[in-house]
């Protein structure tokens, strides 16, 4: 047992809801994003709608993506050491698929930077499928948290 297991008393389910609030809006932006981004790809570059989706893009990951995820890592590292999950394998198999989705954003970031000047590197088929990425990880993570299949 962890010294700091239980320290969070009783704001635990408070601590807890505002980790699965935070976690609502940081998969809104990561959906948001590259459906942006379909958009965005069928712009001239140069143009002035080609400037509105950068924008667009610009403030979705400022005011959403950037926040929602650092408030979720936080939150859901204060819940891990309450609950001194670490060793666990349930956690572990969600830790690990909070990293990819985490590189997920990374890259889709640097996309935006590249479309921004005037890049359109992948085919929108491509794009198309690497947006349902973050449904299907949500989806598995929800189901370690709540199941916690193993
Ligand atoms: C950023 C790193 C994250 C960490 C360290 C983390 C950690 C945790 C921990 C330790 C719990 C407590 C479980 C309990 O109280 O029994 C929890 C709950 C939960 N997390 Fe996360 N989490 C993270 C990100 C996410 C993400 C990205 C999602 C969804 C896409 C998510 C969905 C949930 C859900 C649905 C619960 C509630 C489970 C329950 O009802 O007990 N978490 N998280």
């Amino acid at each position: 047992m962890s010294e700091f297991a239980g320290f969070l008393g009783a704001a635990y389910l408070w601590v807890k809801a505002a980790h699965i609030t935070f976690v609502i809006f940081w998969m809104a932006g990561l959906f948001l994003l590259p459906r942006f981004y379909v958009y965005h790809h069928a712009t001239t570059p140069g143009s002035a709608e080609d400037r509105a989706w950068i924008e667009r893009e610009d403030r979705t990951r400022t005011i959403i993506l950037t926040p929602a995820m650092v408030i979720v890592w936080a939150l859901g590292l204060m819940l891990a050491v309450h609950l001194d999950v670490f060793r666990q394998p349930w956690f572990i198999a969600k830790f690990a698929l909070v990293i990819a989705l985490t590189g997920y954003q990374g890259w889709i970031s640097a996309y935006g930077k590249k479309l921004a000047k005037g890049m359109r590197p992948l085919e929108n088929r491509t794009l198309r499928i690497m947006n349902e990425i973050p449904g299907v990880a949500a989806a598995l993570i929800v189901v370690l948290a709540i199941v916690r299949p193993f």
